[in-house]
């Protein structure tokens, strides 16, 4: 009897996997792939494939840097994780059919081809000798959005100057909290043909990422000593200096949605910030779920996009599903943008095939009917938590 327990709890507790590349199977077919060499391209078929695609392929730091998540990483894993605590509310017998003719959106009033974009990342040298063009082309060449990040290895003229005719990307900033600065910044990227800023709020302290202090690639996030300036005042500030539209991400709780909502912010982005902030963080499903509960209204008043942890096409859909207009994904770009174009193209097409796939068998007649209503609102942990050390000692004296 109390072997029995010891096993099972033993099987219970180990089989707990980081989500980040679960086992289907690549092993068998590419694990031949040398070690520093790329994997064939053709033969990725899930965005986890792309993450172990480069765990092979780059350097440990250039790894490092995109995979790092901030302390222990439990929210980074968290965001991994979450989509599958909440299950669909499938239904069957619908018509399905006029699903693929209704993935446009808009964003900011720009269209784009798809809900989901692609979301600021750090440092495309790491990945790539042509750092972001790959994210650039391969956006433009399916009507995707793209906001580079402040710390794009390439200069924003460099990239904007990339865009092909009528491409709209937005630019992410972050800022220094000395206007004048913070000015001359704004009039750099209205210059380089940027459409929209998007401010990163929630690193203001910057963050302690132990993976990433191993191998001196910590936090890229600019934590300026004036940080405390930033305030609503200073959003305030900032509108009045452009006409573009200042979006603002990084934001993690219903109340800072509603205080956004008040200062006619045009849009937020519910984030964590890849886990890389503050770990405890909650995922951006998590918030949505909240909003959901508490302040359902608060989804027509100001545009919600959301990122973090989305790696399929039905990561995508729950989260619409609840209440965001767009998604952003991050990390698998930036894997795929290790193949340049062809490899953003690739990831952009898997992500829209499982996400028409996925809003067919919940079965929705367009992806514009997705609604609260298919997420069940019952919570399955993926394992159970390692029981009190009480409870062990009850059950193995048994
Ligand atoms: C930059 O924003 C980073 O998270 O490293």
């Amino acid at each position: 009897m109390r072997l029995t327990y010891l096993v099972l709890l033993g099987s219970a507790l180990a089989a707990r996997p980081f989500l980040s590349e679960p086992d289907t199977g690549i092993e068998d077919v590419l694990g031949d792939t040398p070690n520093g060499t790329l994997a064939n391209l053709t033969q990725l078929v899930g965005l986890p494939d792309f993450q172990w695609a480069a765990r092979r392929y780059l350097p440990p730091a250039n790894y490092t840097y995109y995979i790092n998540g901030v302390a222990g990483e439990w929210s980074a894993r968290n965001n991994l994780e979450v989509y599958y605590r909440y299950t669909w509310r499938p239904r069957q017998l619908v018509d399905i059919t006029r699903i693929p003719d209704t993935l446009q959106t808009t964003f900011l009033g720009y269209n784009f081809s798809v809900p989901f974009y692609i979301s600021p990342c750090a440092k495309a040298f790491d990945g790539n000798k042509d750092g972001e063009l790959g994210l650039v082309k391969g956006a433009a060449k399916n009507d995707v959005l793209y906001i580079s990040s402040s710390y794009s290895s390439l200069t924003v003229e460099e990239i904007f100057g990339a865009a092909e005719q009528n491409q709209t990307m937005f630019r992410q900033i972050y800022l220094n909290g000395n206007i004048t600065y913070d000015e001359a910044l704004i009039r750099r990227v209205e210059k380089a043909g940027a459409k929209a800023l998007i401010w990163t709020v929630d690193s203001n302290a910057g963050s302690n990422r132990q993976r990433a202090d191993r191998y001196g690639v910590g936090s890229q996030s600019l934590f300026s000593d004036k940080a405390q300036l930033f305030t609503w005042d200073y959003y305030e500030k900032l509108r009045s200096l452009t006409q573009l539209p200042i979006a603002l991400k990084g934001i993690q709780s219903v109340q800072t949605i509603r205080e956004a909502a008040e200062h006619k912010v045009p849009a937020v982005i519910v984030s964590n910030h890849g886990g890389r902030s503050l770990d405890g963080a909650p995922s951006p499903l998590e918030v949505l779920l909240e909003i959901h509960e508490e302040s359902p209204e608060l989804v027509n008043q100001i545009d919600i996009w959301a990122d973090g942890g989305v790696r399929y096409g039905g990561d995508i859909l729950k989260l619409l599903a609840l209440g965001a207009k767009g998604v952003g994904i991050g990390r698998p770009f930036m894997f795929g943008n290790m193949y340049g174009t062809d490899g953003v193209d690739r990831v952009i097409q898997i992500l829209k095939k499982e996400l028409i796939t996925d809003a067919g068998n919940v079965g929705i007649p367009t992806l514009q009917d997705i609604s609260p209503d298919y997420v069940s609102a019952v919570t399955y942990p993926l394992t159970p938590a390692p029981p009190p050390a009480q409870l062990l000692v009850q059950l193995v004296s048994k």
